[in-house]
């Protein structure tokens, strides 16, 4: 093919491209040169460099030095692990080499360098870590979702990467799911404005340096299974799926999201790993998606080898031996007619394309001074008046929030006083942590800086007091994918609080102190009891490393703004069974419904 029978196809496939995907940020002149350059590269290479290109690796466990350049590796994941340095300037470090690498071999095309940064650059101890999304959800404000992305993008690329693997975009229909937390909300509607502001934060003009890939995920029905299962069967009919689950990823396509996460569940008993109607038909054909489906993490190996290529996954995330396996498998399956080189072609043509659409052919470095703008003032400014919008005020009876800043105060339970506890899964670890990081504000802390009066701390809810209220901190230990769901065997966490915590409120109310409960929960848990024992009761989520936005709010000087991005189960009965096609069938009456949320009349600032 010449160049100009190039420009000409690339022409054909950018005006297909151009009507389907109007908002992509990226100019049609900018596409046409991107898709020349693409079909030259793509023509030089052999079959070992495209399967190498469509291989994903962890930078330790997978490969040893000099693997990028034998085994022709196209992107490298960090996630749970030993960490690439001691601080921001060796991660860098590191990645720069495996970048050198990449750039050095003979073709020199650049490495993707992905990372789960879910709620912040969540794996580097010292980053700015926001709600999740569930408490963004709370929050009901693009424009706030939109500059917390734009952050996580500096602190990521801060952090040598250049993709994440967010947002989360799911639309969960039962709480024993262990990543309900990680969706925005119940409502398709929320759901797609916020991935919308999420992914324009997060990919900006794409080639600064500033910025990063997207990643909607997990495609499709991850929220959606019976019981609540991670990676169980989504039992949903077509119709259902159309109509309620996908409204996002039309979302993310249309504002050109540059990858999309395949997802552990089934659909028609079939892995969504290798649902080629799902993700051929549906997703590339008639949403006119031109990006990248990435697999979930072993992918290959865990649901059908060849299928789930064939199916239209272009990237596999060949984690944990898996890559030799993969990469010969597939070698095998294209020499033997079993994948076609065409769709071999297709699948790296829309990783090369991402690649060049961030610039990563001029600019595959990021920038070392970024290293010092993570945590900075600014960013976790923006922060805490996230987890102040986030916070929904279930209950004030008499209205005894907002609390007097002379008031003497008794903060109570584990959760007050550690960042860990009040951030949940993705902070530090995958699973999460239950001791506090470098840089946050735990809610004790931030009461302390608002109060004028006494405040005592009581980490085990046991003593006898004379404080004017008692503010009792009580919610679920940090969890993340299959440990959190609920139901599993050996699972530890309960749709209530645990007698524990139970216990703490009872101790307060049964002294005759005011109570103000506040949860920290990554989902609606059955609280009905507790709910009618306090006297206020705060649904705080997982905040993040910023708890004094939870004492703005307790002492008045913002109002409570967050609105319930879920319907609030009453009792645990409501739990039993398949939840029905819109979530709260017709037989299962709420508590409180979605968008429920109180507000004070004025605060210290009116
Ligand atoms: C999760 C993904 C995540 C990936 C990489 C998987 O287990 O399902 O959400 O991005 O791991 O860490």
């Amino acid at each position: 093919m010449t160049k100009v029978h190039l420009t000409i196809l690339a022409f054909g496939i950018l005006l297909i491209g151009a009507c389907r995907n109007a908002k992509s940020t990226i100019s049609l002149i900018q596409n046409a040169d991107i898709e020349v350059q693409v079909e030259t590269l793509l023509a030089k290479m052999t079959l070992e460099e495209k399967i190498g290109q469509m291989s994903q690796v962890r930078h330790f466990w997978d490969i040893e030095s000099g693997d990028v350049t034998k085994k022709h590796i196209g992107s490298i994941i960090h996630t749970e692990g030993p960490l690439p340095g001691q601080d921001a300037a060796e991660w860098q470090a590191r990645f720069r080499v495996l970048q050198e690498e990449a750039l050095a071999t003979r073709l020199g095309i650049p490495l993707l360098l992905g990372v789960d940064a879910v709620h912040g650059q969540n794996t580097y101890n010292g980053a700015t870590i926001f709600p999740h999304n569930i408490g963004m959800g709370a929050t009901r404000n693009p424009k706030l979702v939109q500059e917390a992305s734009r952050i996580t993008a500096i602190e990521t690329q801060a952090c040598g990467f250049n993709w994440v693997f967010a947002p989360c975009v799911a639309i969960p229909y039962n709480e024993k799911w262990g990543r309900f937390y990680e969706a925005y909300s119940e409502d398709k509607n929320i759901t797609s404005a916020l991935a919308k502001a999420s992914i324009i934060g997060l990919q900006g003009d794409l080639t600064s340096n500033k910025t990063v890939m997207a990643t909607a995920k997990h495609y499709i029905g991850d929220g959606n299974t019976d019981f609540g299962i991670e990676g169980g069967e989504t039992t949903l009919s077509p119709e259902h799926i159309s109509s309620q689950l996908l409204m996002p990823y039309k979302t993310a396509v249309q504002e050109g999201v540059g990858a999309i996460m395949a997802s552990f569940n089934s659909i028609d008993h079939i892995s969504m790993h290798a649902h080629k109607a799902w993700i051929t038909d549906t997703l590339k054909g008639a949403l006119g998606f031109d990006g990248m489906v990435i697999s979930d993490w072993k992918g290959y190996s865990k649901f059908g080898g060849i299928d789930i290529i064939n199916a239209g996954i272009d990237m596999v995330m060949a984690v944990d031996g898996d890559l030799d396996y993969f990469q010969n498998d597939l070698k095998r399956a294209v020499e033997s007619g079993n994948v076609s080189m065409e769709r071999i072609n297709d699948a790296v043509r829309r990783i090369l394309r991402q690649k060049y659409r961030l610039g990563l052919f001029e600019n595959p470095f990021p920038k070392t001074e970024l290293s010092t703008n993570i945590g900075i003032k600014q960013h976790r400014d923006v922060a805490r008046q996230a987890v102040r919008e986030s916070l929904v005020l279930l209950k004030n009876e008499k209205s005894i929030l907002p609390l007097n800043k002379n008031a003497k105060i008794i903060l109570v339970g584990e959760h007050a006083n550690n960042t860990g506890l009040q951030s949940g899964g993705w902070t530090m670890h995958w699973q999460g942590t239950d001791t506090s990081y470098k840089g946050g504000t735990t809610i004790l802390e931030g009461i302390r800086k608002l109060s004028n009066g006494e405040v005592i701390y009581d980490s085990i809810g046991n003593q006898k007091s004379d404080a004017d209220v008692a503010i009792i901190v009580v919610g679920e230990t940090p969890y993340a994918e299959f440990f959190g769901d609920i139901g599993r065997d050996n699972n530890p966490h309960l749709l209530t609080l645990t007698q524990k915590h139970q216990n703490y409120i009872s101790n307060y109310t049964k002294q005759g102190i005011k109570v103000v409960v506040i949860l920290i929960s990554g989902r609606p848990l059955v609280v009905t009891p507790q709910l009618n024992q306090a006297d206020a009761f705060v649904a705080a989520w997982l905040p993040g490393s910023e708890g004094q936005g939870i004492a703005e709010v307790l002492f008045g000087d913002y109002n409570f703004t967050g609105k319930l991005p879920h319907s609030w189960p009453k009792a645990v009965a409501d739990f039993n069974g398949i939840y029905g096609p819109n979530y709260w069938n017709s037989s299962i009456t709420p508590l409180f419904s979605l968008g429920y949320g109180l507000t004070y009349k004025t605060t210290n600032n009116e």
